[in-house]
């Protein structure tokens, strides 16, 4: 795709490289000062909080280790059904470890909340949530989400990890996808 293409697709920018890297410090400062002289699992839901995480580690003075889990929840369409199936999980025992999941956004809640859910399972010393993006609709699970960056409108995002279709995540921004792309005017 070249930029022509892609900027056809693209609806706008609703944050931008440097608001993300800006958040990014942000949030890193806060983990830094909470987690200070303890010893912190920073835990990527993979694919798209691969951004966040080579990002948000960097930013980290706090010695972290890092791991990955991939998780797909069923429903149908594009909302989520609160089943999740792991597809690749933890290679860590985290078991009295200080976890932080780190993912890209919070739509229902659905997937965090049974996620954060099967790691208190395995009695790690605490487990929090660190998500970079928030809709409205989040409000009506009851998920404790320490660090948020973003909260956002109801709209389909793509870029910074985010996908349509496996597409787009490589974009240093946060965009809204064009009607046109998903079928509509
Ligand atoms: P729930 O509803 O369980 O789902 O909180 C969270 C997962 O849904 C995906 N998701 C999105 N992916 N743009 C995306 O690329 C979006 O606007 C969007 N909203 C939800 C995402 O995989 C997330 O982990
Ligand atoms: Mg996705």
């Amino acid at each position: 795709m070249d930029a022509a293409d892609m900027g056809r697709d693209l609806s706008n920018v609703l944050i931008s490289e440097d608001e993300l890297q800006a958040k990014i410090k942000e949030l890193a400062g806060q983990i830094d000062a909470d987690y200070a002289g303890k010893d912190l699992l920073i835990v990527g839901v993979l694919k798209g909080a691969v951004m966040i995480m080579a990002d948000l580690a960097r930013a980290l003075h706090v010695p972290v280790q890092m791991d990955w889990m991939a998780v797909s929840s069923y429903g149908a369409g594009t909302k989520s059904s609160g089943v999740v199936r792991v597809l690749k999980d933890l290679d860590t025992d985290i078991a009295n470890r200080h976890v932080l999941v780190v993912e890209d956004i919070i739509d229902s809640g659905l997937t965090l909340s049974w996620l954060l859910n099967n790691l208190q399972s395995r009695n790690p010393a605490s487990a929090e949530i660190c998500a970079l993006l928030r809709k409205p609709d989040a409000v009506k699970v009851p998920i404790d989400v320490k660090y948020v960056g973003f909260d956002i409108p109801n709209e389909f995002v793509i870029g910074y990890g985010l996908d349509y279709a496996e597409r787009y995540r490589n974009l240093p921004f946060i965009g809204t996808l064009a009607p046109h792309v998903y079928g509509g005017e």
